[in-house]
């Protein structure tokens, strides 16, 4: 027997007809209605339709009333950094009052602050706190990310976060889709022997994850002070090789023509995007590259400048929405705000954002048609908000106005909180 979940609200499917990631226009559509139902088996949506229609259709279900709130696919977050030590409350500090992210980073801190506290502990206690900043994701409405290593910086802890990925995931609602992240720094001891550390992430990390299915994808920090584009390159192709898909932090602090090596290497994504060059975005739509826009870092780091994310939909790209959770640069997982700050800086409608953070999301970590909309053959995730409309979800900014989440069909947080 099945579950009919009913709401007498707004609701924004996400089903429109359009395959594939969406450009500006094919956003524009959230898949509208008003008061709708769906049946769902096995944590699966078999079909869709209007409140009486699916009640007669499906009389003996098991009825689950969602209310009279906007109803959404849950938020597909595709870019995050969850598996941390400790947070870094003191380099917030010392940003505003002058030091800048680039100049904390050479001096010895950022990731490898990061790196060094880490380094301590097992993947058991890294899952510990991961599953704690997992219920934290369902309670914003999120039910899937993407989540990087990068915060060890060796074999062992590089291995060990995406351990700790794999343990949280086996008994936690929250779906994570793994990527190795070993080229986040140049970790301490390697800092006088930079081939040292490439031959490292190439001859033994790289083959170890892949052998270990422990990653999906492999991403790479492209950037002047971290890893040249040759240096990239040179890892992704490997990563390539061992039949991981590829994606880079490009073009954020420095333009250092990362969005055109992404449209290069093919990449699934190219995150951040800050500083990208017009033939750059030219480049990544030539080549179906999804850029992943992070606007509450941007807002974060106090960057002189915002992605150019309203040419890259004048352009026609279809961008993704993420919040780039990680203890350095955006602490929030809140994706209502990144929502907002989108809406603000890119100049998206509710219906482009809210579609660049599910339908494109899912798309630019491999699982478009899976999650990311509420219709047949998806799976039955979704986020219920006290909300009259879907205009009001970026517009009460900074606010949280979850009230129910849906995980492949089982209900994990109800009235605001988190239930087992
Ligand atoms: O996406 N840009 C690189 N990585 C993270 C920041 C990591 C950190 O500062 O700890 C980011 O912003
Ligand atoms: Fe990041």
């Amino acid at each position: 027997m099945g579950t009919l979940f009913i709401g007498s609200g707004p609701w924004a499917t996400l089903e429109t007809g359009v395959l594939g990631p969406r450009n500006a226009t094919a956003l524009l559509d959230a898949g509208e209605r008003q008061g709708y139902a769906i049946y769902v088996e096995d944590g699966t949506i078999r079909s869709g339709g209007t409140i009486p229609e699916m009640r007669t259709r499906h009389q003996s279900a098991e009825v689950v009333d969602l209310g009279p709130g906007l109803v959404t696919p849950g938020f597909v977050d595709p870019h995050t950094h969850p598996v941390f030590a400790a947070t870094r409350e003191d380099e917030f500090e010392a940003r505003n009052l002058g030091r800048s992210y680039e100049e904390i980073a050479k001096a010895g801190g950022g990731i490898r602050n990061s790196a060094r506290r880490l380094r301590a502990l097992t993947a058991e206690a890294l899952a510990e706190g991961l599953s704690r900043r997992a219920d934290e994701f369902l309670l914003h409405g999120t039910t899937t990310i993407e989540a990087k290593s990068g915060y060890g910086l060796s074999t062992d802890s590089e291995i060990a976060q995406l351990e700790a990925i794999r343990l949280v995931s086996r008994n936690h609602p929250l779906e994570f889709v793994p990527t190795f992240l070993g080229a986040h720094e140049i970790p301490d001891e390697w800092r006088h022997d930079r081939e040292g550390y490439l031959r490292l992430l190439c001859d033994e990390m790289l083959p170890r994850v892949a052998r270990e299915k422990l990653a999906v994808a492999c991403d790479v920090f492209c950037e002047a002070h971290v890893f040249t584009p040759d240096e990239s390159r040179r890892i992704l192709n490997r990563a390539r090789e061992l039949g991981l898909a590829v994606k880079l932090h490009a073009d954020e602090i420095r333009p250092t023509g990362g969005a055109e090596l992404a449209a290069e290497v093919r990449a699934l994504s190219a995150d951040h995007l800050v500083q990208v060059s017009e033939a750059g975005m030219a480049a990544m739509r030539d080549a179906g590259v999804i850029p992943i826009l992070l606007p509450a870092t941007s807002l974060y780091l106090n960057l002189p400048k915002d992605a150019p994310g309203k040419r890259m939909l004048e352009l026609g790209l279809a961008p993704a929405l993420a919040t780039d959770f990680n203890p350095g640069s955006s602490p929030t997982r809140n994706m209502s705000l990144v929502l907002s700050l989108a809406c603000i800086k890119y100049g998206m409608t509710a219906a482009q954002a809210l579609g660049a953070a599910t339908w494109n999301a899912a798309h630019a970590i491999g699982l478009g048609g899976k999650v990311g909309a509420l219709a047949p053959g998806f799976q039955a995730d979704l986020a219920v908000f006290d909300a009259p409309n879907l205009r009001t979800l970026p517009y009460r900014m900074g606010e949280n106005l979850v009230r129910t989440v849906v995980k492949r069909g089982s209900i994990v947080v109800q009235d605001g909180r988190r239930c087992r």
